[in-house]
């Protein structure tokens, strides 16, 4: 198969039909590292980070890093960043454009420049995913906040503590909140905000840097200092990559073993897995095998924030799903819009019907391989899992959204067994 079209990016070819068996490395988390980077800007000294993953969204941030004025260096999964000559305090649009986790570097810039100009960041294709409730944090803590020409502009004279209620739960509006609040000396409180694992990661290398943090509940107590440190930090492994490859073993029938995972993590996700059919055996601290119990069963599955259901991996489910006998239903509650992949998955055969935010799926025997499109992160690995079980050949185009996420997946895949090339873009 030629990949003779222009595509934007390259493509997966992937034949259906082998059992997935063998050991796998789970990567350090994408979205405990991206606001880790960031939170570097905080400070002067040298702040090192292991187990980073190697990823587009890492190389962008990175590369914001050096524009802004800092110096580092990554190799094999360690970023040391020397922040001390970061002056300017803009963030480009063709940064921001290319990944929107890089409104983080708001709060930073702010804390340490006391000025920021971020470029807006678009809505995507999972939803509009505006950002009232970071600009409602930063003017209730004191700043200016002006919007004008496709940019946020923030300025702040003296910089004071603050209590704070986000409306909704948000995990970068936390995010941006925690690593302002740490450097502002005095005694803050946030409230209502999220508890995923990425942002208790976060929490653990502001309070490596000086911060004082506690967390009760949903509410956050900052003691701040203008004063932060440079850190040592391994970031906490990839719940969702992880995920991923579990749902990978039950779809094929095989026996995964993945390594480099934090069971704490992943309450939600083994509680639905075993519902449907999976058994869970955990070999160790952070080793797991995931297998097929039996004959699936249909489930009912809710998207909510942390401990709830992550979002993030209703598509991988929802390729489950897809081929158990019987009628489950989706529910998602945190975007509007993240059911992209329902018409892919329908080409392959699959029997599934959104209204609204509910997606009806009525489980059939079998996928059928057919050339799909990739539209974001998550919705692109449902349709490789979809690849991994559907009869004959799948094409995956677009798979710069992959590569956004999940570090090396096609090796990964090959090496346990999975038949998966990678079809470079040729430009015709
Ligand atoms: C983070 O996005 C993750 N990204 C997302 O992963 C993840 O899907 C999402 O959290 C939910 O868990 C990173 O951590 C880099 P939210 P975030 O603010 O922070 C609405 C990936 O590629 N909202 O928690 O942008 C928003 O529209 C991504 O890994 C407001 O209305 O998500 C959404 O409906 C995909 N106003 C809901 O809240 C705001 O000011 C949750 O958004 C902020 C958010």
């Amino acid at each position: 198969m030629t990949n003779t079209t222009s595509y934007t990016s390259d493509s997966f070819v992937v034949e259906g039909g082998n059992p997935l068996r063998g050991t796998v490395r789970i990567s350090g988390a994408k979205n405990a590292s991206l606001p880790i980077l960031f939170a570097t800007i905080l400070t002067e000294e040298t702040c090192t980070i292991e187990d980073v993953p190697d990823l587009i969204d890492i190389k962008n941030a990175c590369e914001l890093l050096r524009l802004l004025g800092a110096e580092g260096e990554r190799a094999e999964g360690r970023v040391v960043i020397h922040p001390s000559g970061i002056k300017s305090y803009e963030t480009p649009s063709h940064i921001v454009r290319r990944m929107r986790a890089s409104i983080l570097s708001m709060s930073p810039l702010l804390g340490r420049l006391r000025k920021a100009k971020v470029a807006l960041p678009g809505g995507c294709s999972i939803g509009q995913r505006p950002i009232d409730q970071h600009l409602k944090f930063f003017s209730h803590a004191g700043a200016q906040v002006s919007v004008k020409d496709g940019f946020v502009y923030l300025e702040i004279e003296k910089k004071r503590p603050v209590e704070f209620r986000f409306d909704l739960i948000t995990v970068t509006g936390t995010e941006n909140a925690l690593i302002y609040l740490s450097s502002v000396e005095g005694r803050s409180v946030l409230r209502n905000i999220a508890l995923e694992p990425e942002v208790m990661d976060l929490a653990e290398v502001l309070k490596k840097m000086g911060a004082n943090i506690e967390i009760e509940g949903r509410t956050a107590i900052i003691e701040g200092t203008e004063e932060l440190r440079g850190f040592q930090h391994r970031v906490i492994p990839d719940r969702i990559e992880a995920g991923t490859f579990m749902v990978a073993s039950l779809l094929t029938g095989g026996e995964v073993l993945l390594e480099n995972v934090n069971l704490n993590h992943m309450g939600a996700v083994l509680k639905v897995l075993e519902e449907i059919g999976g058994r869970v055996e955990s070999l160790g601290p952070d080793r797991v095998k995931v297998v097929r119990k039996g004959a699936f069963s249909p489930a009912e599955v809710i998207t909510a924030e942390y401990p709830g259901f992550p979002t993030d991996m209703q598509a991988q489910v929802m390729v489950l799903l897809a081929i158990t006998e019987g009628r489950s239903v989706i529910y998602e509650s945190i975007f509007e819009n993240r059911f992209q992949h329902v018409k892919e998955l329908n080409k392959m055969g699959a029997k599934i019907e959104v209204r609204g935010r509910s997606a009806f799926i009525e489980g059939v025997d079998k996928l059928t391989g057919a050339e799909v499109f990739s539209t974001d992160l998550r919705a692109s690995a449902s349709l490789v899992l979809a690849g991994l079980i559907a009869e004959g050949t799948t094409v995956i185009r677009d798979i710069y959204h992959l590569d956004r996420g999940y570090e090396r997946l096609e090796e990964k895949l090959k090496a346990l067994g999975a038949s998966v090339e990678r079809l470079p873009v040729l430009v015709s």
